[in-house]
């Protein structure tokens, strides 16, 4: 009997210790990955700071989820706090104390939007810069203009400390940790988006949808442990036997037809319950095309 127990001991302690061994030695790629320095040719793009593109741009960081992150006034915010996916912090994107540096230009604007790093060439964890990087040059220029002229926030914020369970999906490439990574640096910013109500502006609203539902839309395991599966929202889903009317009623009050009730926290209806209706249409065209 003792030397079945010895003999168990050794054997936890065996795979014990190789799961450690493991660990550190993912810990210290992402860890490199995170470390590495980016330079990219600085941009510049026009500007006209008039009340149509201010509102433009408000609009984009409503519907674009900037302020879930980054807090209702911009000003920065803690997302995640625990001992397992870590803490995650969105920057204060404001020039108040403990903001972007007083001398945060456009071209610094644009190499987080389009490249995914910070002024110094650092990457960004977990801000979604492979979003925003297919914004036209007409949404980009509007959405840097009216962040550039919110309110100063005086907020200094903790850094990011990544955990275990953030660190292992980051290596396995289950999360999106560092948008640098995944974006074509070369490809141009197209001038404009198709305003006109239809698929094709539909498929350029719906990259703020891929985050969470996947690139083809159709889903897949949560998006981290204790959150519920991403479903599929093509026509192969529930969207495919929704009317129009009530996608539009799913996307503005969280709950489905199904009676379903979305927890904000999961799927972000506040946001596309900002939304125009014509953009909300052009979504349900594009989403219940694909099969
Ligand atoms: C999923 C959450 C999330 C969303 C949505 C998001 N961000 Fe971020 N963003 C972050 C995080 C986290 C950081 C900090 C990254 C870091 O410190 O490495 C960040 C950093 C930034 C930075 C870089 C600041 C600096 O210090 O250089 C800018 C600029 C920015 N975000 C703008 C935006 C805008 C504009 C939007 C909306 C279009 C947006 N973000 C949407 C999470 C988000
Ligand atoms: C932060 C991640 C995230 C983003 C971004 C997101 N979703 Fe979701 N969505 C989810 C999750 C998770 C669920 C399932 C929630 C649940 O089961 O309670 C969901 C559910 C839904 C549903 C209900 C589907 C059903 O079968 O009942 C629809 C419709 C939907 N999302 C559409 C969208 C659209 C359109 C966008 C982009 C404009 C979007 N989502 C962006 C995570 C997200």
């Amino acid at each position: 009997m003792k030397k079945i127990f010895k003999w168990a001991g050794i054997a936890l302690g065996t795979v014990v210790l190789l799961l450690l061994i493991g660990y550190t030695v993912i810990a210290m790629r992402v860890k490199a990955r995170i470390g590495k320095n980016y330079s990219f040719a600085k941009e510049e793009i026009l500007f006209s700071r008039d009340s149509s593109t201010l509102a433009r741009g408000k609009h984009l960081v409503a519907i674009k989820g900037c302020q879930d992150c980054h807090g209702n006034d911009l000003g920065g915010k803690v997302m995640n706090d625990d001992g397992a996916i870590g803490r995650l912090v969105a920057s204060n994107l404001t020039k108040g104390s403990g903001g972007l540096p007083q001398d945060y230009s456009t071209a610094d604007w644009l190499a987080a939007l389009r490249h995914g790093v910070n002024h110094n060439g650092q990457p960004l964890i977990f801000m979604p810069s492979h979003e925003t990087t297919l914004l036209s040059e007409q949404d980009m220029s509007a959405l840097i203009a009216y962040c550039e002229q919110v309110p100063n926030v005086d907020r200094t914020l903790p850094a990011n400390d990544l955990g275990p369970i953030a660190i292992v999906m980051s290596h396995f490439d289950k999360m999106p940790l560092l948008s640098v990574e995944k974006i074509d640096h070369n490809k141009p910013m197209i001038a404009k988006a198709d305003t006109v109500t239809g698929a094709a502006q539909g498929k350029y609203l719906a990259v703020s949808c891929t985050g969470c539902h996947r690139t083809n839309l159709k889903g897949g395991e949560p998006l981290a442990p204790g959150f519920p599966p991403v479903p599929d929202i093509t026509s192969s889903g529930h969207v495919g036997k929704w009317s129009e009317k009530d996608f539009l009623t799913t996307l503005t009050t969280g709950k489905t037809p199904e009676g379903h009730i979305l927890k904000n926290e999961d799927m972000p209806w506040k946001m596309t319950a900002q939304y125009t209706k014509p953009e909300l249409q052009s979504l349900y065209r594009y989403l219940s095309s694909i099969q």
